[in-house]
């Protein structure tokens, strides 16, 4: 089984690929998912290896690599934070080089987007963007598909605002998404928090041809007004100084996903989403840590709507199992 526009192809980033081939991996995702759930697995990768290279923690995108690796047939290496010498002693153009003669594909997370695209360049074959300060271009996958199965709309009527650091990977992954597949897309952040002008603009020019409606504002109440979906993410990436810290505090405080807030929705049947971790308690070293200093232990989202009916975050977390599943298979069989 293997889809055409996928055989042998990297994804580094949303904007490299069409809307319908994003959409491929969509459909074949809900499949897998339907056929999982029944206790079918069709293996499409067997002997197949691959390497994951993480700079960064993770455990929901490194855990559905090896899970859907693992369903398929295919096993993985896990390369972390520590223990190998990529971007140490060795440069990324040669560990590129080294990992080709090993392996089939090469998943990475890291820091900038230029080292996912030299991994690429230099393995010859297939890279996944696994995160990068950039983009996040598998968990746009999986949140695109949460929505889908959570609304009666077709995905062109669906809404959804991302409101917190505007910059930051998750989000600019959604706008481009939600621009290219014709969504009703709202971005809210404070003014010094909004995405690149050039990133807005590559948002605006895929609207001009899916039909999508974009709009980045600073205000929550005009933002979230008569949304479906509303999608927030940590206020301080991995990678950022932690000095920034009480500044992003300051300016994000308005904006946190609480009953107050979600008022401005103005209806009930909302839903919450967050791609996780999220920082909702005290039950976490970093909740502890953050409690002692800001005295709260909810930043982006309040306990109480991470636990409400509204939420949906752990289909969304199940999700990028699918979707990563999807993505191999498509690549690589
Ligand atoms: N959402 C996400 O990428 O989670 P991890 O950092 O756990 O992989
Ligand atoms: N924006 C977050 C996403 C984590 C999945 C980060 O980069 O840390």
């Amino acid at each position: 089984m293997s889809n055409g526009a996928w055989s042998g192809k990297s994804y580094l980033a949303e904007k490299d690929h069409t809307a319908e081939s994003l959409l491929d991996i969509i459909e074949l995702a809900q499949s897998l998912r339907k056929k999982r759930a029944a206790g079918v697995e069709e293996q499409h990768l067997i002997g197949k290896k691959i390497a994951l290279v993480f700079e960064k923690a993770s455990t929901r995108t490194r855990c559905a690599f090896e899970v859907a690796a693992f369903e398929q047939g295919a096993s993985t290496t896990y390369l972390g934070p520590t223990g190998s010498h990529l971007g140490k002693e060795e440069s990324v153009k040669d560990s590129a080089r080294v990992l080709a003669r090993m392996y089939d594909a090469i998943a990475y997370r890291g820091f900038a987007q230029s080292t996912v695209e030299e991994l690429s360049t230099y393995s010859q074959r297939p890279v996944y963007n696994a995160l990068t300060d950039e983009w996040h271009p598998t968990q746009s996958l999986a949140d695109v598909m949460t929505m889908m199965n959570h609304s009666a709309s077709p995905l062109t009527q669906i809404s959804f605002v991302f409101i917190g650091d505007g910059r930051n990977n998750v989000a600019r992954s959604l706008l481009i998404t939600g621009a290219m597949l014709g969504m009703d897309v709202r971005l809210c952040a404070p003014k010094e928090l909004w995405p690149d002008a050039a990133t807005i603009s590559l948002a605006n020019s895929f609207a001009a041809k899916s039909g999508a409606r974009i709009k980045v504002d600073n205000d929550p109440k005009e933002a979230l007004s008569n949304v479906e979906f509303v999608y927030t993410d940590v206020w301080l990436s991995m990678g950022e100084s932690k000095e920034l810290l009480g500044q992003r505090v300051e300016l994000l405080s308005p904006y946190q996903v609480n009953s107050e807030l979600a008022a401005c929705v103005g209806h009930d049947d909302w839903k919450f989403m967050h791609c996780l971790p999220a920082l909702h308690d005290g039950a976490t070293k970093q909740g502890v840590e953050l409690m002692e200093r800001f005295g709260t232990a909810a930043f982006e989202v309040t306990n109480e709507i991470f636990e409400s009916k509204n939420s949906i975050v752990f289909d969304q977390a199940e999700n990028r199992l699918h979707t990563i599943k999807a993505l191999l298979i498509s690549t690589l069989s």
